[in-house]
């Protein structure tokens, strides 16, 4: 079957040129849709990739450069460990640039992790989803995806039910992931396919044999989740570093 890939990707030369990249396009649309329309919505990834453009948006010259009390951001996923876990992603958001930032905490939306169960807490978001996004249905301005080594993407791995929700079902819980920690909250594809911008960010030789699956010829977004990635009325770019992208012919035009 065709691939039905329908994103644009970018090849940058390394990581630190696509944080580069990545944090400027945050700060060009910030502007632009706080212009049209008054607020700017962002589902944040989790994983290591992010950490180095989230250190540039927390720094000048881009940190002055957005209207922060007109931001307002979630996750697109998040492991189910306590906020002061290491491995919790609100924590790495708040280390790396969220605690420098001049952004109301009310602007602020981390997934539940402590004091509810995992599927308490993926009703918790789904209100707060749709009461923001309210009286349409959640779609972000924007929602910035990583990938492993898997084909994942956010909390969708490979063969997982997540990946085939209930029709109105938003955030889905994970239990036994096969990436650490096993259990997790994730945007299902009916929120990041309603996504007006979906950004993937990734890099590194890992990664490769993935890129060039998700953009070969075989289309199986079970096992490869990241395929499943199609914004139905929106915008997918894959920022991709050299090493991700070494695998994948058609990147290499
Ligand atoms: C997580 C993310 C996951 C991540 C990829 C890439 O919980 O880590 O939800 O989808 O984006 O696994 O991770 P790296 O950026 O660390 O390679």
């Amino acid at each position: 079957m065709a691939n039905l890939m329908s994103g644009q990707f970018l090849v940058l030369e390394n990581p630190e040129a696509l944080a580069i990249e990545a944090a400027n396009r945050f700060v060009t649309l910030a502007g632009q849709i706080i212009a049209a329309q008054g607020r700017f919505s962002v589902a944040l990834s989790g994983g290591s990739t992010p950490e180095a453009m989230y250190r540039l948006l927390a720094q000048a010259p881009l940190k002055d450069q957005v209207d922060w009390k007109n931001v307002y951001l979630f996750w697109g996923d998040e492991r189910f460990v306590p906020p002061d876990d290491p491995d919790n992603m609100w924590r790495m958001a708040q280390e790396t640039f969220l605690s420098y930032l001049p952004i109301p905490p009310t602007n602020i939306y981390p997934m539940p992790t402590t004091g509810v169960t995992p599927a308490a807490a993926a009703r918790q978001y789904t209100q707060t989803l749709r009461q923001f996004f309210a009286p349409g249905p959640p779609r972000f301005d924007l929602i910035l995806l990583g990938m492993g080594p898997d084909g994942h993407t956010a909390s969708l791995f490979p063969g997982h039910p997540a990946l085939t929700p209930p029709d109105e079902q938003l955030v889905a819980v994970v239990n036994h992931a096969p990436k650490p920690p096993p259990t997790r909250l994730t945007l299902t594809y009916h929120v990041i396919n309603q996504a007006a911008k979906v950004i993937f960010l990734v890099t590194g030789s890992s990664k490769a044999q993935a890129v060039a699956r998700v953009w070969g010829d075989d289309w199986d977004p079970i096992q490869c989740p990241a395929q499943g990635v199609n914004p139905r009325h929106g915008h997918l770019l894959w920022l991709l570093d050299q090493d991700a992208a070494a695998q994948s012919l058609v990147l290499n035009r």
